[in-house]
């Protein structure tokens, strides 16, 4: 069993849509472990996608990410890193299958609705930048 991080955007809270994505991330087999709704700080934001900061909309990212509340969770299942990372769909929502959240519910590449670890080192270390150990009940 495997734990990934999973964020709904505040492009996605705006609209009041947290439930449907939750629903789709529960109907692929993921359970949601931990959750919390989270209006980050620009310094979070940057925090936590340090690894883009040299990218050109490294900028727009932070601002975006700031600009809303965000609900920040952890989910589990089998292979859930990747199982996540299917159901949420291409970055961007013109190149997303359909079905996928971002098909459905992304506005555009940057306001994608939703963020999910894509690998078993940045899911740990994403889990750890939002929740304590005891804040997950699995
Ligand atoms: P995450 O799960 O959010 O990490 O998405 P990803 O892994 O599919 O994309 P990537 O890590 O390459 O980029 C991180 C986030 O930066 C994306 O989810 C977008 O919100 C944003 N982003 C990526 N490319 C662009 C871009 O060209 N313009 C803008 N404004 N934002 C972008
Ligand atoms: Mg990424």
């Amino acid at each position: 069993i495997e734990r990934t991080f999973s964020m709904i955007k505040p492009d996605a809270t705006r609209r009041n849509i947290t439930g449907a994505i939750v629903k789709m991330l529960e109907e692929a087999g993921l359970k949601v472990v931990a959750s919390k709704r989270v209006w980050m700080s620009r310094r979070e934001a940057e925090g936590f996608y340090a690894v883009h900061k040299e990218r050109p909309f490294f900028n727009e990212l932070v601002e975006f990410m700031s600009s809303g509340p965000t609900v920040v969770q952890v989910l589990e299942g089998e292979n859930a890193i990747a199982k996540n990372r299917e159901v949420m769909g291409a970055t961007n929502p013109k190149d997303a299958a359909e079905g996928t959240i971002r098909k459905l519910h992304a506005l555009s590449i940057g306001e994608n609705s939703v963020h999910g670890s894509d690998a078993a080192e940045t899911a740990k270390v994403e889990i750890a930048y939002w929740f304590s150990e005891t804040e997950i009940v699995g």
